[in-house]
Order: structure tokens, then C-alpha cells, then sequence
């Protein structure tokens, strides 16, 4: 069973649509924007992750739920620094802790982060966001060794800028001088997660590292 978190909008729900026409099981976890199928779940409380763990056997996670917060770090409110990290690194931890114990007593696992090409190259306003997403690749390297014996494996997606998601909430203005530095001078096409994916699952000896997928970027 694959488990995507965040499949209630952007490349969760993408992959989550994919992967169930493909014939796949796969359970969706949705926050606020309510989704008529899968479970409702923040995955920043532990208890809640750890109920989820305990009820389904998930082989494959594909952790997409995230957010940002944007700010100078010198206007940064220290609420908005630790809900962005609580969102996409503490969670990350949580969802390790409580769904490893399954991979490693069935010999098999994959876990994948969305991790992100801002700590890559560095954008202004984007602090939490892009210390949170770098710690993902140490996290996952970690994971990865720790697990490797099991035919576990930890890898993150570096991703650049896709047509999809969070990005929608970029002002006009601001998408065109991103799209004029991308090498291939467009957004990506989800379709390329989903490939990537794929390939992360299918491969048994891919552990602890990134794969970039930034039309060039970085
Ligand atoms: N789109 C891009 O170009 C791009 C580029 C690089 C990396 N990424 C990464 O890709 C992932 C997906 O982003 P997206 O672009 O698809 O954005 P999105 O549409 O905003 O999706 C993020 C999802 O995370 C969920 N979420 C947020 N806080 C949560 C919580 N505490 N518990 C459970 N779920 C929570 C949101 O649900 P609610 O809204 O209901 O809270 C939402 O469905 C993120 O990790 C993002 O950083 C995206």
C-alpha cells in the first residue's frame, strides 16, 4: 500500500490520482480542504500519526504535505519559523517512527520526501522553508543507512518549479521572472514526480540521496 499525505491538493492529489488509475492501493491523507476519499490527518501531532501507523501497512510514503511562510527572516514571526518547521521536517520525523517499524519487519520499504531546489540556489524571504527542506536530506540519509540492511530506502525529490500547487499563489509578475531563469523556460509537468517516483520505488539499491528535477535550475 502506498500512503501520499497531502493528496487533497497540488502534486499529492496528482500522484494520488495517478497512482490509484494505475491500479495501485493507495490511501490519501487530506488537512483542511476536505477530500472524499482518504483520512483526515495533521501530520504534525504525533498521536495522529502514530493511530495511522497503527491501522494501515503502507510499504511505499510519499510525503508531500508541506507549507511555507514567507517573510525577510528579520520580520519572521517565530510562530510562522516553527509551524513551517513542525510541517515539513518534524512531521518527517514522525512519519518515520511510526511506519518503519512495518518496513523493516516486512523487509521492504520506500519512503520519499519532497524536498525542493530553494535551499539548492536560495531565494529570499524563504528561511523556514528552505532549512526545513535541506534537513529533509539529512534526515533521509540517515534513514537510509539506518535501514538498508531491511531493503528500506530514503530518498528525497529535490523539485524546482511546477505548474501545480503552491506555486499558483506566486503573483503573475514574480512566476515570469522565475520561468526567464529556468534553463527550459517552463514550469515542470507533475508527470515528471510521478516518473520519478516510480523509479524510486522500483529501485533496490537508490538510498540516502536526492534526485533533482528542475529543468535545469540548479
Ligand atoms: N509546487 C511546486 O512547484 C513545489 C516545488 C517544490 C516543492 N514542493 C513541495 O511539494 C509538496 C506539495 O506541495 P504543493 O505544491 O502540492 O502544495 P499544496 O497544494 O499546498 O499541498 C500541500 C498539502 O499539504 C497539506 N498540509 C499542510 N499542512 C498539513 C498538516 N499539518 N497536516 C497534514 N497535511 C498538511 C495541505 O493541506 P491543507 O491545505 O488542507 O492544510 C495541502 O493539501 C510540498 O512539500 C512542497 O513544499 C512543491
Amino acid at each position: 500500500m502506498i500512503l501520499i499525505t497531502g493528496s487533497a491538493s497540488g502534486i499529492g492529489e496528482f500522484l494520488f490520482q495517478k497512482f490509484k488509475d494505475a491500479g495501485e492501493d493507495v490511501i490519501g491523507t487530506w488537512h483542511n480542504r476536505p477530500k472524499m476519499e482518504g483520512v483526515r490527518i495533521d501530520v504534525t501531532d504525533e498521536e495522529e500519526v502514530e493511530n495511522l501507523a497503527a491501522k494501515y501497512k503502507v510499504d511505499e510514503i510519499i510525503h508531500c504535505a508541506g507549507i511555507t511562510k514567507n517573510a525577510l527572516i528579520h520580520n519572521l514571526d517565530s510562530k510562522d519559523w516553527q509551524k513551517v518547521l513542525e510541517t515539513n521536517l518534524q512531521s518527517s520525523f514522525l512519519i518515520s517512527k511510526y511506519f518503519l517499524p512495518y518496513m523493516q519487519e516486512n523487509n521492504y520499504g520506500r519512503i520519499i520526501f519532497i524536498s525542493s531546489i530553494v535551499p539548492q540556489v536560495g531565494v529570499p524571504g524563504t528561511s523556514p522553508y528552505s532549512a526545513s527542506k535541506a534537513a529533509l536530506w539529512g534526515l533521509a540519509k540517515t534513514i537510509a543507512h539506518e535501514n538498508a540492511k531491511k531493503n528500506v530506502t530514503c530518498n528525497c525529490l529535490n523539485l524546482g518549479y511546477f505548474d501545480i500547487g503552491m506555486i499558483k499563489e506566486v503573483p503573475e509578475k514574480f512566476l515570469s521572472q522565475i520561468v526567464e531563469k529556468i534553463p527550459m523556460r517552463k514550469l515542470g509537468d507533475p508527470e515528471n514526480i510521478y516518473n520519478a517516483i516510480k523509479f524510486i520505488i522500483k529501485s533496490d539499491y537508490l538510498t540516502g540521496t536526492c534526485i533533482d528535477i528542475n529543468g535545469g535550475l540548479a
